[in-house]
């Protein structure tokens, strides 16, 4: 059996969510808009997966927008603020923003896209974006700020609360992209104070293709697509109500599993961390600053990382990879780059992301083929040079 290592990539879609889900596909007829009792009944499953998701980010379910995923929730906060949310817009654009540099790719690319400046808040070696840095890069025209809740590469979680005070003294926006830390630590948006954050249902064992983002009611987006006035008409077009409903209930589960999930995946980390501890010239990034219950990166010096994980996945253990390739050449993660990880280290950057389904067989099962293969290349030059 193939062990699944890659859970910050996507989940396995849940059982009892695809239950949900399946009526919606198989039987049920009817569009959300129409007035009719069919219609009627796909609004109620929309509104339910409402509350349930507004429950998971600590907020209320008129603030919840429905989308295709992370995704398309990091591009509607930063397009429908910008001017380029169309002629029509009738809310005065935001020209300025900052973003954090290890943002998905999600949120940095739109930004550097959208806005006539772009600033980037530097973090520190552990990952950390602090207040100081994003004091140093606000400025008087300064109308958005992006930092995520926790980095899907490192999983480490910011303290976003100062940082949030702090844009809010200056009536500056705060976005949030949560889509790693959903279901994997508590989420406050209405608490901390969040004007916007985005959340997606893959990444907690619901479907792919459907995610939200959540508004404060303040903040003056406009609509990035036009059409029908679906979801208050900040997203037009017919819902894909088996999706949202799909998304409600991994979300409630989410919510009421918190604890239990984090308390399953926290003991295969631990293991996992201690483990990797008796690999000689194993580094393990961020490894003093707070992580995702779910996450741990680390490095072998010498193994190239996309090479060990092709040797992993020859043992059918999939794990994922910090870097990404680009013009046919591997290059480092920004997230480590970011935090001043010698290249070196940062392209053997190997991620393993653990599930609720994943156990503490399958993490002695990854350390002795990690052990082996890592053996074998050591004593032999030949297949040492093949993994760098
Ligand atoms: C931090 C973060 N933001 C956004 C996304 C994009 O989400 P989606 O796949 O739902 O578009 C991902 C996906 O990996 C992510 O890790």
């Amino acid at each position: 059996m193939a062990i699944y290592l890659d859970n910050n990539a996507t989940t396995a879609l849940n059982q009892q969510v695809l239950d949900v889900m399946l009526p919606f596909m198989r039987r049920v007829c009817g569009n959300p808009s129409s007035l009719h009792r069919f219609g009627r009944l796909q609004r109620d499953a929309i509104e339910q997966a409402r509350e349930q998701v507004a429950k998971l980010a600590g907020a209320q379910a008129d603030q919840v927008i429905f989308t295709s995923g992370g995704t398309e929730s990091n591009n509607l906060i930063l397009r429908g603020l910008s001017a380029c949310a169309g002629r029509v817009q009738k809310k005065k654009p935001v020209k300025r923003i900052a973003v954090s540099t290890i943002e998905h790719m999600s949120v940095l690319k739109p930004a550097q896209a959208l806005f006539d400046k772009v600033d980037y808040i530097a973090v520190d070696a552990q990952g950390y974006v602090n207040q100081q840095n994003l004091e140093q890069v606000l400025d008087t025209d300064t109308g958005l700020v992006s930092v995520m809740t926790a980095n899907n590469e490192t999983g480490v979680i910011q303290s976003l609360v100062p940082l949030i005070h702090c844009c809010r003294q200056r009536g500056i926006l705060f976005h949030t992209d949560a889509t790693q830390a959903a279901g994997k630590i508590a989420l406050n948006f209405i608490a901390d104070g969040i004007h916007a954050m985005t959340l997606s249902a893959h990444k907690i064992y619901g479907p792919a293709g459907v995610g939200a983002l959540i508004v404060d009611q303040t903040v003056p987006l406009n609509a990035i697509q036009f059409g029908g006035s679906q979801e208050k008409s900040q997203r037009a077009g017919t819902e894909n109500v088996a999706a949202i409903a799909g998304f409600g209930k991994a979300a409630e589960m989410a919510s009421e599993g918190l604890l239990q999930r984090q308390t399953h995946t926290r003991q295969l980390c631990i293991l996992l961390e201690q483990g990797l501890k008796k690999i000689p010239a194993v580094t393990i990034f961020a490894e003093q600053a707070d992580r995702l219950p779910n996450t741990v990166q680390f490095a072998v010096a010498g193994f190239e990382g996309e090479s060990l994980l092709m040797q992993l996945d020859r043992k059918a253990i999939a794990v994922s990879s910090g870097s990404a390739c680009s013009s046919g050449k591997t290059q480092p993660s920004h997230v480590l780059q970011a935090m001043h990880i010698p290249d070196d280290i940062a392209l053997a950057a190997i991620r393993v992301s653990f599930g609720e389904n994943n156990t503490v067989a399958e993490v002695e099962t990854l350390l002795n083929v990690l052990h082996e293969i890592i053996n074998a290349n050591r004593r032999s030059p030949v297949m040492m040079a093949a993994s760098l």
